[in-house]
């Protein structure tokens, strides 16, 4: 097939995918954030479009076009974006989470500016949990044959981390990349193996962040049946 052109083999699925990272506000102007660039999400998001799938994209502050055909749900937080997938988990088909997810949230919010003042150190910032969403819908099967996939960053033992992130969160694949030289944050290229519940193990080579997202939908399209 030509580049661009696919099979509509998602054709009549509803899928939702998340990306970007989340930012978790300390006062009106600050928030902790993380480099997720949001552009393997959107790029999921649009190969699902281009295969004929009904899209919801949970965007979380990525900076970039949405995606024609796409139903695009903007979210800051961890919270928000739990609830948007949620929502649209309930009669979807299958449910990616590419987002950068924050593991912690301050446990305050100053509704005015913090201030720095001349005689004091700064407070202490404290942190809470955010809920873990991927292990959620995972937990709940929203509709039954759901097909839940996560992502993950390793470094050290990659297949290791990986399979046993796997089995936690209780999703059917895992796509697992390595962390590393030229496999950083924000590029075009992708580069890693997509774990599976059954034990399959599919290599993905050094490539663009589309050829990762096509590996991931025939992976998904498999197990729809
Ligand atoms: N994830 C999520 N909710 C969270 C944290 C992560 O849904 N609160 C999802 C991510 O979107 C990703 C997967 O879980 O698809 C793995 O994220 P990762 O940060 O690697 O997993 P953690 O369980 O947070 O493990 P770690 O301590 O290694 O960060
Ligand atoms: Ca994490």
């Amino acid at each position: 097939l030509a580049r661009g052109v696919r099979e509509p083999d998602l054709a009549g699925r509803h899928v939702v995918v998340s990306a970007g990272g989340t930012r978790e506000p300390l006062d009106p102007v600050r928030f902790l954030g993380n480099r997720s660039s949001g552009k393997q999400g959107y790029a999921l998001a649009r190969t699902a479009a281009a295969r004929g799938a009904r899209v919801t994209l949970v965007a979380a502050n990525a900076s970039l076009p949405d995606p024609a055909g796409v139903d695009v749900v903007p979210v800051g937080t961890a919270v928000e974006l739990r609830e948007a997938v949620l929502r649209a988990a309930a009669d979807a088909d299958a449910v990616v989470m590419a987002a950068a997810v924050a593991d912690f949230r301050p446990a305050t919010y100053a509704a005015g500016k913090i201030k720095k003042k001349d005689d004091q150190e700064p407070a202490p910032v404290t942190l809470v949990r955010n809920p873990d969403i991927l292990a959620e819908v995972s937990a709940e099967r929203a509709r039954s044959g759901q097909v839940v996939v996560g992502f993950a960053a390793e470094t050290d033992d990659v297949l290791a981390n990986g399979r046993a992130k796997l089995k936690r969160k209780g999703c059917d694949l895992l796509v697992v990349n390595e962390v590393g030289e030229r496999k950083t944050f924000g590029s075009e290229e992708n580069e890693a193996v997509v774990l599976g519940a059954d034990g399959s193990e599919t290599p993905v080579a050094h490539g663009p962040k589309e050829a990762l997202a096509d590996t991931v939908w025939d992976l998904v399209a498999e197990r729809l049946g």
